[in-house]
């Protein structure tokens, strides 16, 4: 979704403001801006439709627009089309150069439509389709009427319903940016003598590492070096900068083509950091979490919310934690159950047993999210929270909302991940909940000691058996630059099987535009098989040896009305190779881990269809790496 920088200092600043964007470019945006405040008080505005480098050429790399304080930001169209005039920032007054207000967005104001018609009402012409003039001319109400940015931005952030990330400049504050935050990410950084405002940490990684996480419904002014907290009532707040571990280069190519194809490449690491904060002594060991051994003995069930990638891990982990843990698991898509009124633990409910809506006291919910910041995650998580529940986050990032607002916290251990499409940081979820089922499975009893330290041996294995699997990239490379046309593809398999299915099948059809779909092998001739035609290329899994025969049955009845199969599955099962054209083999492995490896195949060939077919793999089209509106 949108990008927000900032800058504030004695360096020019739209250099700085254009490269924080450049950081910021994978989380998907349709056109781009900045303003920049000169010596003499002069606000210029200039915007571009598209790539952030038309808005650079058209500034000459910034050094048109002189100043040492700018805003600027990529907008991911919500309200009006990506257009000139849509795009950010927005000024209160068009018919002046120095705008009282000048303003960035990022977030839906959900009651902007009723706000505009107020403000018309007071005489306000709008330019443009975007809830963000709504929000600027609002301010600049408040702010004519006080002449104080704090309180324009207290009484607008009363009255503004939905999510925000804004940053403004006033007129009569020219040394001052000014930020205000709901449920929408914003970051400042800081050194001695300059701050700079983003969206995420990346943008500014380069210029410092003390940063401030700003605070939901936190207002913030920012100076040179200088920044001062204040709640919504206007009373200052302190707080404490933290300083980020990754460094710079972790957010850069390092010579891969892709970001996409780096963090592929990432993921023995990603993997292996993260497993190492979960294990100790060859046992899993959650204290990191600060959930305990009490609580989790007596956990009635497991309710997991996520979205995209993060859900199709959910849906691995009920498969691990029912199958390994014995404890009842249901996942649901965030989305769906931040509004459907979600009755308490289905486990408990028997014929005697009245099922009334109401707290899920006692239960745990699990949200998952590589971002920490996904709109429909957060919403259920704080519904989860408010039913009761008790509630464990497995995040990304660092200080991300989600991971301040649950009450446990897992941190994956990915690094920063900027390719829309995820790979490391799906793969390093994988492996928390794998440690995480275990850890419950010997907990609650149903595992011994020593069963669990032979299954975290074979867990510690995946880094290495992926490093194997990577080795094997050009196989996939050819298969995708065979099968460049395919026109539909569908990914079947059973039990754990089904679940990579369905994160290999969304890699594909994210990045490469190919339609797709996974499905449960046993439900194709449900209705689906009817798709099938000459050359559909069908993608099966079989690393699951108690249902793999009945899944080579179903890749029988596929080629037999014509599809062209792929099959990935595990070393030694060589009789898949008689059905399949074209067969990967992943390493021997515990079925229960075989996921983590099954899926790199599956990453390399969705990676490999889009660059054969020229899309760009990094920011597929219309997509956002974090999405932070509903
Ligand atoms: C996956 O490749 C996607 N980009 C998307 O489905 C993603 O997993 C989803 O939006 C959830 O994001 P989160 O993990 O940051 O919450």
């Amino acid at each position: 979704m949108c990008g927000i920088t900032g800058y504030v200092g004695h360096e020019e600043a739209a250099p700085i403001l254009l490269d924080g964007l450049s950081k910021l470019e994978y989380r998907g945006y349709d056109s781009a801006g900045i303003a920049v405040r000169d010596n003499d008080g002069k606000v210029r505005v200039v915007k571009a439709k598209g790539r952030l480098k038309i808005l650079s050429e058209k500034t000459d790399g910034g050094t048109t627009l002189p100043g040492h304080i700018g805003i600027g930001h990529t907008r991911w169209a919500t309200h009006g089309e990506p257009s000139e005039a849509n795009a950010h920032p927005h000024i209160s007054d068009e018919s002046s150069d120095s705008s009282a207000v000048v303003g960035v967005h990022n977030g839906i104001i959900e009651n902007y439509h009723e706000l505009k018609e107020k403000l018309i009402a007071k005489g306000y012409k709008f330019y443009s389709d975007t809830d963000t003039e709504v929000a600027v001319k609002l301010v600049d109400s408040y702010y004519r009427e006080s002449g104080s940015p704090l309180e324009a931005l207290e009484k607008s952030m009363v009255v503004i319903r939905g999510s925000y990330a804004l940053a403004f400049m006033f007129k009569d504050y020219p040394d001052e940016i000014w930020t205000a935050r709901k449920d929408s990410p914003m970051i400042i950084g800081v050194t001695n003598d300059e701050s700079f405002i983003a969206s995420d940490v990346p943008a500014i990684l380069k210029r410092t590492r003390t940063v401030y996480y700003v605070d939901n419904l936190e207002i913030c002014r920012v100076r040179a070096g200088d920044v001062k907290f204040y709640n919504i009532e206007g009373e200052s707040r302190p707080k404490e900068a933290v300083s980020i571990s990754w460094d710079a280069q972790a957010a850069e190519k390092d010579g891969y083509e892709h970001f996409m194809i780096k963090e592929i490449h990432e993921q023995p690491k990603a993997v292996y950091d993260t497993l190492s904060t979960l294990l100790k002594d060859g046992l899993t060991d959650l204290s990191s979490t600060g959930l305990e051994d009490s609580l989790i003995r007596n956990f009635r069930g497991v309710t997991i919310a996520a979205c995209g990638s993060a859900w199709h891990v959910g849906i691995e982990a009920q498969y691990l934690l029912e199958g390994l843990a014995r404890i009842p698991v249901r996942v649901e898509l965030a989305s769906e159950y931040r509004y459907r009124d979600p009755l308490p633990g289905f486990w408990e409910m028997n014929s005697d047993t009245a099922p009334a809506a109401g707290p899920v006291a006692g239960d745990l919910v699990i949200i998952i999210s590589q971002s920490g910041e996904t709109a429909d995650s957060l919403a259920a998580l704080r519904e989860a929270k408010k039913r009761g529940a008790h509630t464990l986050a497995i995040v990304n990032v660092l200080g991300s909302s989600i991971a301040r607002e649950a009450e446990f916290v897992l941190y994956t251990h990915a690094g920063p991940e900027i390719a829309v499409a995820t790979t490391k940081a799906y793969s390093a979820q994988l492996v928390a909940i794998d440690a995480l089922a275990l850890h419950f499975a010997r907990v609650r009893g149903v595992i011994t000691e020593d069963k669990e330290r032979q299954m975290t041996a074979e867990l510690m294995t995946i880094p290495d058996k992926i490093r194997t699997l990577l080795e094997e990239k050009d196989r996939i490379q050819w298969f995708a630059s065979k099968k460049i046309n395919t026109r539909d593809a569908f990914f079947i398999g059973r039990g754990l099987d089904y679940a990579v299915c369905l994160e290999g099948s969304l890699k594909m059809k994210e990045v490469s535009y190919v339609h797709s779909e996974a499905y449960a092998s046993g439900e194709l001739k449900h209705g689906t098989i009817s798709l099938l035609e000459q050359g559909t290329l069908v993608v099966s899994v079989l690393t699951q040896n108690r249902v793999l025969e009945k899944t080579l049955s179903n890749m029988v009845e596929c080629k037999s009305r014509g599809a062209y199969l792929m099959a990935v599955t595990t070393h030694g099962h060589f009789e898949v190779e008689d059905i399949a054209d074209f067969t990967v083999y992943i390493p021997k492995i515990d079925e229960h881990f075989a996921g983590s490896l099954a899926i790199i195949p599956l990453q390399l060939l969705g990676y490999y269809t889009s660059v054969a077919r020229g899309i760009d793999v990094d920011k597929p089209r219309n997509l956002a790496k974090s999405v932070t509106v509903e």
